[in-house]
């Protein structure tokens, strides 16, 4: 663990964690779309790739603005998280059933990076380093935005799911 002396040491450590997140994440999803059943879910998974995609740009350059590496961190939290996400994908049993708890593995991951930018958000601000809190804004709408669409999707899935036997 480097030495956190300043916010900037730790906005650098956030910045990594960050990007090792998404870059995990650029795997997991097309796992995810691939595993769910409904055809909105699949969709909401593979544009939410394609903005992952953009997220981990917009990392690079955070990191080009703030001169510091953002590499060669492995974030443990979002192993974790993506561990339970390929539990539920294993999982067997009523097809909306399951999707639900597939859209709760992907609640918990974005509510994980929306943790995550908020934190930078607030570390940036502190070092009045505009272009790179907007940067990280962008991003932090996206993830709340994927959330919300996961909770849609959520409430219609459950109006058809079986209860109890
Ligand atoms: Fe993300
Ligand atoms: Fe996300």
């Amino acid at each position: 663990m480097a030495d956190k002396k300043t916010v900037k040491d730790l906005l650098a450590d956030e910045i990594k964690d960050l990007y090792s997140a998404e870059k995990q994440l650029t795997k997991a999803i097309p796992k995810m779309a691939k595993g769910s059943n409904d055809a909105t879910l699949k969709t909401a998974f593979k544009d939410h790739l394609k903005e992952t995609e953009g997220q981990i740009k917009r990392l690079d350059e955070v990191a080009r603005l703030l001169e510091i590496k953002h590499t060669g961190k492995k974030c443990s939290g979002m192993e974790g998280v993506i561990k339970e996400g390929a539990e539920a994908l294993a999982e067997e049993g009523d097809e909306i059933v399951l999707d639900l708890g597939i859209i709760g593995a992907g609640s918990r991951v974005e509510h994980y990076e929306m943790a995550g930018y908020t934190t930078a958000i607030g570390l940036a601000e502190r070092l009045k380093a505009a272009k790179v809190v907007s940067l990280l804004k962008a991003s932090l709408a996206e993830e709340e935005a994927a959330d919300q669409k996961l909770r849609k999707i959520a409430s219609g899935l459950l109006k058809s799911a079986p209860t109890e036997g």
